[in-house]
């Protein structure tokens, strides 16, 4: 089996920087799930998509999908201990989860909110995210692309943290 580092060229495991990307509810139904809003492809090709980006971004990204709050809370928290930069979609949780906001301000790392569809031009209860204002920023309503995009934004993040010397966390 070809190792992130092999993908890498020769790039050692231990230097590549780890990333969670991480998904709220409903998320698995990807691809059944009014595809009209949120496209075809399902769940595993979003992983694999996220995968092979960080890949090529010298990032390992792991991905992960709950429906449970608590769950979601805990993987937050073990980023937070970790000093681990998050890709995160909240899913309906964004707009609503003050125990995931309250989670995400402990965060010790970038954190970027993303969203498949573009939720300003959706339903009124969409257009509040109460997440926002303690993530790093947003990106939505690019399809599975907001992911590809969000990976992007925390490897140059991560590498305008290396190139100024600053010690991590620095980049909240
Ligand atoms: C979503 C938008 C949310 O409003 C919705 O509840 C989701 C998915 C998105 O990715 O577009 O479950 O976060």
């Amino acid at each position: 089996m070809e190792t992130a580092a092999g993908a890498m060229g020769g790039k050692e495991d231990a230097a590549m920087r780890e990333v969670l990307v991480l998904n709220g509810p409903n998320l698995a139904r990807l691809g059944t799930r009014e595809p009209d809003v949120y496209g075809t492809a399902n769940f595993d090709d979003l992983s694999a998509l996220c995968r092979e980006t960080g890949r090529r971004l010298g990032l390992h990204v792991e991905v992960r999908q709950t429906d449970d709050e608590a769950e979601l809370v805990g993987w937050l928290h073990e980023a937070a201990d970790g000093r681990l930069p998050v890709v995160l979609n909240p899913a309906a949780f964004t707009h609503y989860s003050y125990a995931l906001r309250d989670a995400i301000s402990q965060r010790t790392a970038p954190l970027i909110e993303v969203h498949i569809s573009n939720p300003a031009a959706r339903e009124e209860f969409r257009h509040t995210s109460v997440v926002a204002a303690v993530a790093t920023g947003t990106i939505a309503g690019f399809g599975l692309r907001s992911y590809v995009l969000a990976l992007q934004a925390v490897a140059e993040l991560l590498a305008e943290q290396e190139a100024t010397g600053a010690a991590r966390p620095a980049a909240r």
